[in-house]
C-alpha cells in the first residue's frame, strides 16, 4: 500500500486486547496519518468498536503499542487521552438527554478552563451543524436522531481535538440523514481534523476515506485505499453487497 507521505497521528503496532480475561483483538495494527480520513470495517463483532474502547484505556490492554502523536497511550487515563486531544465519539448517539444543546457542548468542554477558547470551539461547531446553532436551549432527548448524532459530534469537537474517532456515526439513520453525517465528516477533514471511522455502512465508508481496514475475527484482514477496497472483489462479496464497481 502506498504511504500517504504523511506523519502518522495514531499508529497501533500489534495491539492485543479484551474484557477481562477474554481475548478480542489479535495484533491489530493500523495508523492513521495527519489530515486523512481512514475507515474501520468488518463484520458485527469483529472488534471494531473494541479497537476504539482499547486506544481511550476503557479495556483490557494485554500487549502491543498505541502511540498518539509521540505519546504511547497504554497506561493512561482515558481522561488524559482525551486532554491529548484525541475525540471519541461512541456509538448509540450518547447525549445527554435531560440537557440541552448548549449543555451538552459545554461538558465536551469540561477539561478547558479558557471561556474564550470554549466559546471559539461552540461558534466552530454552530458554523459547522447550523442546526444546533438554531437550538441551543433545545433539550437533547426531544431531538431526531440525526440532531442527536450532530451534537454528539459537535461535543467532540468541543475540545478542539486533532483526532476524532467516530463509532458508526450514520446507523439506524434515514438515507438522508445518513448523508448529511458522511458530509459533515467530509467537512470536518477539510477542517484539518484526523478521522478514523468506524462504519456498518462500508461502501458510503470507503468512499470517503483515504484509506481502510478491514477487520474480521479481532484480527488484520485486509487493508488498502478506499477505492482499493471498493474494488477488491473479495472484499466485495463479503461486505460490499457483492457485484461489480460501478455496476
Ligand atoms: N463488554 C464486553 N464484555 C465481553 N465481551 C464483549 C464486550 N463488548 C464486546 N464484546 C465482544 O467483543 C467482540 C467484538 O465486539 P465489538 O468490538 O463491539 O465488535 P464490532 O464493533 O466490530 O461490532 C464481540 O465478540 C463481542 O461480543
Ligand atoms: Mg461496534
Amino acid at each position: 500500500m502506498p504511504d500517504s507521505g504523511r506523519a502518522p497521528v495514531l499508529s497501533l503496532s500489534e495491539v492485543s486486547a479484551g474484557y477481562g480475561p477474554i481475548q478480542i483483538l489479535h495484533e491489530v495494527s493500523l495508523h492513521i496519518d495527519e489530515g486523512e480520513i481512514v475507515a474501520v470495517i468488518g463484520p458485527n463483532g469483529a472488534g471494531k468498536s473494541t479497537t476504539f474502547k482499547v486506544i481511550m484505556g476503557l479495556i483490557n490492554h494485554l500487549g502491543g503499542d498505541v502511540v498518539y502523536l509521540g505519546h504511547n497511550l497504554v497506561g493512561l487515563r482515558p481522561d488524559r487521552i482525551l486532554g491529548l486531544g484525541l475525540a471519541y465519539v461512541p456509538q448509540g448517539r450518547v447525549v445527554f438527554g435531560q440537557m440541552t444543546v448548549r449543555e451538552n457542548l459545554e461538558m465536551g468542554a469540561y477539561l478547558e478552563r479558557d471561556k474564550s477558547r470554549i466559546k471559539e470551539a461552540m461558534d466552530y461547531v454552530f458554523t459547522l451543524f447550523p442546526r444546533l446553532g438554531e437550538r441551543p436551549s433545545q433539550v437533547a432527548g426531544s431531538m431526531s436522531g440525526g440532531e442527536q448524532q450532530m451534537l454528539a459530534m459537535g461535543r467532540g469537537l468541543m475540545m478542539r481535538p486533532k483526532m476524532m474517532m467516530l463509532d458508526e456515526p450514520s446507523l439506524g439513520l434515514s438515507p438522508r440523514l445518513v448523508d448529511e453525517v458522511f458530509d459533515k465528516t467530509v467537512a470536518m477533514a477539510r477542517g484539518g481534523l484526523t478521522v478514523m471511522l468506524v462504519e456498518q455502512n462500508a461502501a458510503r465508508a470507503l468512499e470517503i476515506s483515504d484509506r481502510g481496514y478491514v477487520l474480521e475475527l479481532g484480527r488484520n484482514r485486509y487493508q488498502g485505499t478506499g477505492g482499493e477496497l471498493l474494488d477488491n472483489p473479495d472484499v466485495r462479496a463479503m461486505y460490499l453487497g457483492g457485484g461489480v464497481r460501478g455496476a
